[in-house]
C-alpha cells in the first residue's frame, strides 16, 4: 500500500490558514506554520547562528541567574513550561529550582512526548505531567499540580511572535492558569541597533532564508501547492513603529499558482508576510505584563542589554483609587 505523503492528511487548520492568508488584502501565512519538522531543524540551525545571539545570550542569562530566581520563587513548586518545544534550556532552571513537578505544555503531541522523555531521563526522580494543550486558552493543570506553588517557564521570547493585542490575551490567559501569587519566567528580546536585529534575521548563510522559504515547500507537499519557490526570496524588515522584525516572501517576478486546486497570483514585489519578532525596551515589557496582571519582581539582563529574562508575579486584583 501506498503510504506516501499524498495519503497524509494534511492539518485542516493549516489549509484554512494558508488559503485564507494567500487570499487576503495583505497577504499573512500565522508563523506558527513555519515549524514543521524541516522548518524545526532549520530553527534549530539558527540558534547556532553568529548573527541569531538571542538564544545564546538567554542561555546565558539562565545559566548565571536562575539560582537567583529560586530564590526569589523558592524550592518545592511545580514547573509549568509553556510550549515546551525542544526544551533546551529546561534543565538549568529544574536543576536550580528543584521542583516537586514539571508540566511541559505544547500543542504538538509528537513535541511533548519527546520532551518529557528526555527530561525523564535526566531526573529520573522529577514527576512528570505532559498536557497537549492550545496554551492560549487557560488550561486546567493535573490534580496533584494544584496545591503546588507555581513557577511559569516561557523563554525564547516566543512572546515577540504575538502582537501585543494577543500578547496580553496569551499572558492572561497564563495568569488564569497559574492563578494569583504564581510566578512567570519569561524571555524577551530587546530594542536594538537595527542593523543588529536585521543581520539576526537575514544571516550571511542564508538559514533563515531556507527557513522562511520552507513554508513554500510544506504548502507545495501538504496541500498540493504548484509553487515555483524560486520565484520568491527571503526578506527580514525592521518596522520601527510596531518595534518589530517581519519576515516576508516577496515575488521575484509576476507569478501564478495553485493550492489545492484554488489559484492565486502575485505580482512582482508583492509579498507574503510570515513573522512577526516584537522587541520590547524595559518599560515597554513592564507594561506588557502589567497589562497583563503580572507585576515584575525582578528582571535580569546581558551587559548590553541585548535580551532579558523577567521573573514576574501575577497580581491578585485590587481597588485602584
Ligand atoms: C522562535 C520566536 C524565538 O522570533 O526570533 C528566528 C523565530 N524567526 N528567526 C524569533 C525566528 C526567524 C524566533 N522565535
Amino acid at each position: 500500500m501506498d503510504v506516501g505523503r499524498s495519503f497524509i492528511e494534511a492539518d485542516p487548520n493549516f489549509r484554512e490558514d494558508v488559503l485564507a492568508g494567500l487570499a487576503a488584502a495583505i497577504p499573512a501565512i500565522p508563523a506558527r506554520w513555519l515549524y514543521d519538522r524541516r522548518g524545526s531543524e532549520l530553527f534549530e540551525e539558527i540558534t547556532n547562528l553568529p548573527e541569531y545571539y538571542p538564544t545564546r545570550t538567554e542561555m546565558a542569562l539562565l545559566q548565571r541567574y536562575s539560582r537567583s530566581v529560586a530564590e526569589i520563587t523558592g524550592r518545592g513548586d511545580a514547573v509549568i513550561e509553556f510550549g515546551s518545544g525542544s526544551s533546551h534550556k529546561t534543565p538549568i532552571l529544574i536543576e536550580a529550582v528543584e521542583p516537586s513537578a514539571y508540566v511541559p505544555i505544547d500543542i504538538s503531541g509528537d513535541f511533548l512526548r519527546e520532551s518529557a522523555g528526555l527530561l525523564k531521563q535526566r531526573f529520573p526522580l522529577l514527576p512528570i505531567y505532559p498536557v497537549e494543550a492550545d496554551f492560549m486558552k487557560p488550561i486546567a493543570l493535573p490534580d496533584p499540580v494544584a496545591p503546588m506553588t507555581k513557577l511559569g517557564f516561557f523563554p525564547g521570547s516566543t512572546i515577540g511572535n504575538l502582537v501585543p493585542w494577543t500578547a496580553v490575551d496569551l499572558l492572561r490567559a497564563m495568569r488564569d492558569t497559574l492563578g494569583v501569587g504564581a510566578f512567570l519566567l519569561i524571555g524577551v528580546d530587546r530594542v536594538k541597533d537595527e542593523e543588529m536585529l536585521v543581520r539576526a534575521y537575514d544571516d550571511a548563510q542564508g538559514v533563515t532564508a531556507g527557513f522562511n522559504l520552507n513554508l513554500l515547500h510544506r504548502i507545495n507537499e501538504e496541500l498540493n501547492g504548484t509553487i515555483p519557490v524560486d520565484a520568491f526570496r527571503h526578506k527580514a524588515v525592521w518596522n520601527d513603529k510596531m518595534s518589530r522584525i517581519e519576515m516576508h516572501l516577496v515575488a521575484l517576478e509576476d507569478v501564478e499558482f495553485t493550492v489545492e486546486g484554488r489559484p492565486f497570483a502575485f505580482a512582482r514585489d508583492e509579498t507574503i508576510h510570515t513573522e512577526n519578532s516584537h522587541k520590547y525596551g524595559i518599560r515597554d515589557s513592564r507594561l506588557l505584563l502589567r497589562a497583563a496582571g503580572w507585576g515584575v519582581a525582578k528582571e535580569w539582563s546581558d551587559p548590553d542589554d541585548l535580551f532579558a529574562i523577567i521573573l514576574a508575579q501575577a497580581e491578585a486584583p485590587r481597588f485602584a483609587p
